[in-house]
C-alpha cells in the first residue's frame, strides 16, 4: 500500500466516504497480463488503487490502458494474474457482479431510448421498483445538470450532453468503482476543460474510487490524485502529478509529461557531470564511477535568460549562446538557444508585450540553479 504523505492527505481523503487510515485497496492487480495471440497488450502488472482515489491511466495510443480497464471490469479475462476487490479474488467474477461502472468515449447510449430510459437501464436490469428508479434517475440527472432533458433522445443532444447522460447512467446505481475510458476525447477543448472540472467535483461529492483513462497529459495532471503512466503494455511510472513532473524516472516519462531539456552526461573525477565539451555541472543526487554515463533533465521554465553582462546568482550554471528561435504561444514564450559548446536548450517564460533582445541571432546567457537538474535512469 502506498504511504500517504502529509501533502497528499487532504487530496486523497477529501471524499466523504473515505475511511480513516489505513486505506484498503479498492482494486489490487497482481501479475495481471493479457496477450492476444502474439500481441502482448499488457505485460505482467501489479497495481493497487486506493479507496476514494482518483487514479488516471495515461499513455500513448496502444499502451494498454483500455486493456487494463477491461480486465478490471471483467469484460475480458487475464492471461495471467489475479484481481482483488476489497481483498477478495474477483478474477473470474462476471462483470455485473463487480459493482464497477463504466463511461465510454463514444457514450454508448441506446439511440431509440429517451434520456430517462437510458439512465434507468442499469436499475431496470437490477429489477429495482419504479418509485426507486424515478428517484434515482432524477437525482443522477440533477448531478450532471440534465434535469428537464428526460424525454429527449440522444440524437437531440450535443456531444457534451450525451456524455453527461453516459455519466448519469454510470452513477445511478452507485457502483463502488467508476471507470471512464477517454470520456472527453470527442469534445472540443473548452468543453473538455469544463467537463474536467465537473467530473472532479463529482468525484469529490461521491467519494467513490475513480479510474480514469486519457492520453492527454494536461487532463491527467489536472484531475488526478495519482497518475499511472503506461508505455508499451506496462507501467512506466506511478505517482502523483507532482512526482511525475519533477522526478520522472526515465526519458520516456520526462518527454511524455511536459517539456524537457535532456543532456546525456558523463561523471567526471570531481563528482560533477560533464554535459558538453568544457562544461561540467554539479548535479544533486548524481553518483557513479568516473566515466559512467547518465541522463540529466532540466525543465525549460527553470532556465533563465539574461543579457551578456552583469552578475548571476551564486549557485547558477551559466552558458553563453545565441537565440535560435523564439515562439510566442500566448501566456508562454519559448526560446531556444544554441550554446557556444553546442547544446540546444529551450527556456520557457511568461510572455511580456515587449521583451527586447530575444530575436533570433541575439547573444544571451542562460542560467539555472544546480538544484533544478534531475538525474534520470536512461
Ligand atoms: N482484442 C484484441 N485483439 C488483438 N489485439 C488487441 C486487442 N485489444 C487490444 N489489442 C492490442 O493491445 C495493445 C493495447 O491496446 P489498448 O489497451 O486498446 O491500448 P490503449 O487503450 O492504451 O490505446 C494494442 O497494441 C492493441 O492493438
Ligand atoms: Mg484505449
Amino acid at each position: 500500500m502506498k504511504e500517504i504523505r502529509a501533502d497528499d492527505r487532504t487530496q486523497v481523503l477529501s471524499g466523504p466516504q473515505v475511511p480513516a487510515s489505513p486505506i484498503a485497496a479498492a482494486i489490487a492487480l497482481k501479475g495481471i497480463s493479457k496477450t492476444y495471440g502474439s500481441v502482448t497488450a499488457l505485460r505482467p502488472t501489479d497495481l493497487s488503487v486506493e479507496k476514494g482515489e482518483f487514479l488516471t491511466l495515461l499513455g500513448p495510443s496502444g499502451s494498454g490502458k483500455t486493456t487494463l480497464l477491461n480486465l478490471i471490469a471483467g469484460a475480458t479475462g487475464p492471461t495471467t494474474g489475479v484481481i482483488l476487490q476489497d481483498e477478495r479474488d474477483i478474477t473470474r467474477k462476471p462483470p455485473r457482479e463487480r459493482g464497477i461502472g463504466m463511461v465510454f468515449q463514444n457514450y454508448a447510449l441506446m439511440p431509440h431510448m429517451t434520456v430517462f430510459e437510458n439512465v434507468a437501464y442499469p436499475l431496470r436490469v437490477r429489477r429495482q421498483p419504479a418509485t426507486t428508479i424515478r428517484a434515482k434517475v432524477t437525482e443522477a440527472l440533477e448531478r450532471v445538470g440534465l434535469r428537464g432533458f428526460e424525454d429527449r433522445k440522444p440524437r437531440q443532444l450535443s456531444g457534451g450532453q450525451q456524455q453527461r447522460v453516459g455519466i448519469a447512467r454510470c452513477i445511478v446505481y452507485s457502483p463502488a468503482i467508476i471507470m471512464m475510458d477517454e470520456p472527453l476525447g470527442a469534445l472540443d477543448k473548452n468543453l473538455r476543460e469544463q467537463m474536467q472540472g465537473e467530473i472532479k467535483r463529482l468525484h469529490k461529492d461521491l467519494g467513490t474510487t475513480f479510474i480514469y483513462v486519457t492520453h492527454d497529459q494536461e487532463e491527467a495532471m489536472n484531475m488526478s490524485d495519482r497518475i499511472c503512466l503506461m508505455n508499451m503494455g506496462g507501467i512506466a511510472q506511478l505517482g502523483t502529478p507532482d512526482e511525475l513532473y519533477f522526478q520522472p524516472c526515465n526519458r520516456f516519462v520526462a518527454e511524455f509529461i511536459g517539456e524537457s531539456n535532456l543532456f546525456p552526461g558523463r561523471m567526471t573525477s570531481g563528482g560533477r557531470v560533464q554535459i558538453a565539451e568544457n562544461h561540467s555541472v554539479a548535479v544533486p543526487g548524481a553518483a557513479g564511477i568516473e566515466g559512467s554515463e547518465l541522463l540529466i533533465m532540466l525543465r525549460p521554465e527553470k532556465v533563465r535568460i539574461t543579457g551578456t553582462e552583469g552578475p548571476v546568482a551564486d549557485d547558477s550554471n551559466v552558458l553563453s549562446g545565441e537565440v535560435e528561435s523564439c515562439s510566442f504561444t500566448g501566456s508562454i514564450t519559448r526560446v531556444t538557444v544554441k550554446t557556444e559548446n553546442g547544446l540546444s536548450i529551450t527556456a520557457k517564460m511568461m510572455s511580456e508585450r515587449i521583451r527586447s533582445g530575444l530575436a533570433p541571432g541575439a547573444r544571451v546567457r542562460l542560467c539555472w540553479s544546480s538544484s533544478d537538474l534531475v538525474v534520470l535512469d536512461k
